[in-house]
């Protein structure tokens, strides 16, 4: 990013904190903030499987327990055995903008992560229990993952061959995993996780970051192989536990729903959370904290909880109350509320920026205004629950939380509410350098977050809502979401419900809006104004 267009950005979130309707620009200015402990990968390979514990044979029922007294290194390295390549599972899960990422061959269920966090060295000692079932006969298959000590690898409850390589784990079983069969990954692992990643020039708050007194997890868009293995690409979405022990007076929060927790006697305690629905791995998160849970109902009786940092209470922002609104309006206009609960964490860190992690928005504290947390909310039916089946598709989840914003303006204060509100957005566009501008529907791997894709994906529903009229465009999205729900959804599919839909031809107007670059007129829109 260059310098003009971080000004730009931090401008707009400028704007914001002074009030203004302009929307979610200004959650790019996240990016400016918090690139920490970015330990640069180490290359290479570290065959291995001698010096593990002991292993117990075959079938052996997995234990969640962390190593005892785990062994610091690995010993000597054996050989890596040579598998038939029609055995082995691609290192990719077929992303164009990120080869490497997920991986092919197998599919996963659950995660479970046990997981021991240490304040004061800033490490983590863990053991992942992944479930998944083959997609083809397995010799060797690939886990998204950073480096860590690996302190032992079963695979079936036999101990695997693995190597580590940049961001994969490769995984060779003691026996061939036929087609079709249901296996167990089971990794013991440990070391100091990693955040932090530069798209576009910037540093950007990604993966597992420390900062004192807390813990803060951002997976979007690959930061999850920080700290846990996994097939790491949203199309493979899996269920969660975790599983967190923090020394006191920590609190640990996780997405999903709190099964227990106590104290463990040794000035730990443990929380278990458990997320039932299916969740992208980017999506997965852990907050740590001395945080006040804050409980409650919304006005239509959907629970949520939020977490906030017992020394920025008095000095939250009431933007953080339109968490239940928001779960209540959207309910409405897009469909029931996807999961059981939903909730915020409120960190004491003042950085500009907010994720829409399943069922636990993770936010910096000076970041809560109404507007940010409704965009977030909304990412739980798009984004969240219907899931990008490809990361190009970015305006699906972006374009649509953008355009939510809109509709809660429009609930706020009619028409013209939502038309001003665009039409910033429309003149923020107009405005953008030529060399500057990217395809909505194929921005880059390295734009992701820019406003094109937010204020463009938003300026496109609301060209379908005039071109469709209101009727079919809300049974589009409800419709969408219903389809989709719990899966993931590609821009083609939406783009043939909207015309099975709305019985027309859309193909011209949606080749306009994200395959070509001029900005398409939108005369309603009050440009200069
Ligand atoms: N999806 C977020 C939002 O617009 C932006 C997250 C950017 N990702 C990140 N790891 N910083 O709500
Ligand atoms: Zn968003």
């Amino acid at each position: 990013m260059n310098p003009e267009k971080k000004f730009l950005i931090g401008a707009l979130g400028v704007m914001i904190a002074a009030g203004c309707l302009c929307g979610s620009g200004m959650l790019l200015a996240a990016g400016l903030i918090l690139g920490r402990n970015t330990d640069s990968p180490v290359s290479g390979t570290i065959p291995t499987s001698a010096g593990l514990p002991s292993s117990t044979g075959a079938n052996k029922a997995v234990s969640t327990q962390l190593p005892a007294d785990p062994p610091q290194s690995m010993a000597t390295p054996t050989a890596t055995p040579s598998v038939d390549p029609a055995f082995v599972g691609s290192e990719g899960i077929g992303d164009p903008y990120f080869p490497n990422m997920g991986n092919g061959g197998y599919d996963v269920a659950s995660y479970e992560l046990d997981i021991r966090v240490d304040m004061e060295v800033e490490e983590i000692s863990a053991v992942a229990t992944i479930s998944a079932r083959a997609l083809q006969a397995l010799g060797r298959f690939n886990l998204d993952f950073k480096q860590f000590d690996i302190l032992s690898l079963r695979v079936n409850g036999e101990e695997g061959v693995f190597s580590q390589a940049e961001d994969e784990l490769v995984l060779t079983p003691a026996r061939m995993i036929p087609a079709n069969s249901e296996f167990t990954v089971e990794i013991a692992y440990r070391g100091r996780p990693g955040g932090g990643k530069e798209y576009g020039g910037i540093e950007f708050l990604e993966g597992w970051n420390f900062y004192p007194g807390g813990v803060i997890v951002a997976g979007e868009p690959t930061g999850a192989e920080t700290w846990f293995p996994s097939n790491n690409h949203p199309a493979d979405k899996a269920a969660f536990t975790f599983r967190i022990t923090v020394p006191e007076p920590y609190v640990a929060a996780a997405n999903g729903v709190l099964q227990e927790s106590g104290q463990n006697g040794d000035r730990t305690r443990t929380f278990v959370w458990k997320m039932e629905d299916p969740m992208a791995t980017y999506l997965a998160t852990i907050a740590v904290g001395d945080f006040d849970l804050l409980e409650g109902t919304s006005r239509n009786g959907r629970p949520f909880r939020n977490f906030v940092h017992a020394g920025i209470r008095d000095e939250m922002d009431p933007g953080v109350d339109a968490l239940p609104e928001a779960m209540d309006f959207f309910s409405e206009i897009f469909g029931p509320y996807p999961f059981a609960t939903c909730g915020i964490v409120l960190h004491p860190i003042d950085l500009p920026f907010a994720l829409e992690n399943q069922t636990l928005i993770v936010m910096g504290y000076t970041f809560a205004y109404g507007i940010v947390v409704v965009h977030e909310t909304s990412h739980q039916w798009f984004g969240d629950s219907v899931s990008l089946a490809s990361w190009k598709d970015i305006w699906l989840n972006e374009g649509f939380a953008s355009y939510a914003e809109g509709l809660w303006w429009e609930r706020e204060g009619g028409a013209s509410a939502l038309k001003e509100d665009l039409s910033r957005r429309y003149r923020f566009l107009a405005n953008l350098p030529e060399r500057e501008v990217n395809l909505l529907g194929d921005p880059g791997p390295d734009h992701l977050f820019d406003p094109e894709v937010y204020y463009r994906g938003a300026l496109t529903l609301h060209a379908l809502r005039l071109n469709v009229g209101d009727e079919a465009f809300f049974r589009i999205l409800q419709t969408y979401f219903r389809s989709f729900r719990h899966g993931n959804a590609t821009t083609e599919e939406f783009i043939d419900l909207a015309e099975e839909i709305s019985h027309r031809d859309l193909s011209d107007f949606f080749k306009e809006w994200l395959y070509e670059y001029p900005l398409p007129d939108l005369p309603e829109l009050d440009l200069y104004s």
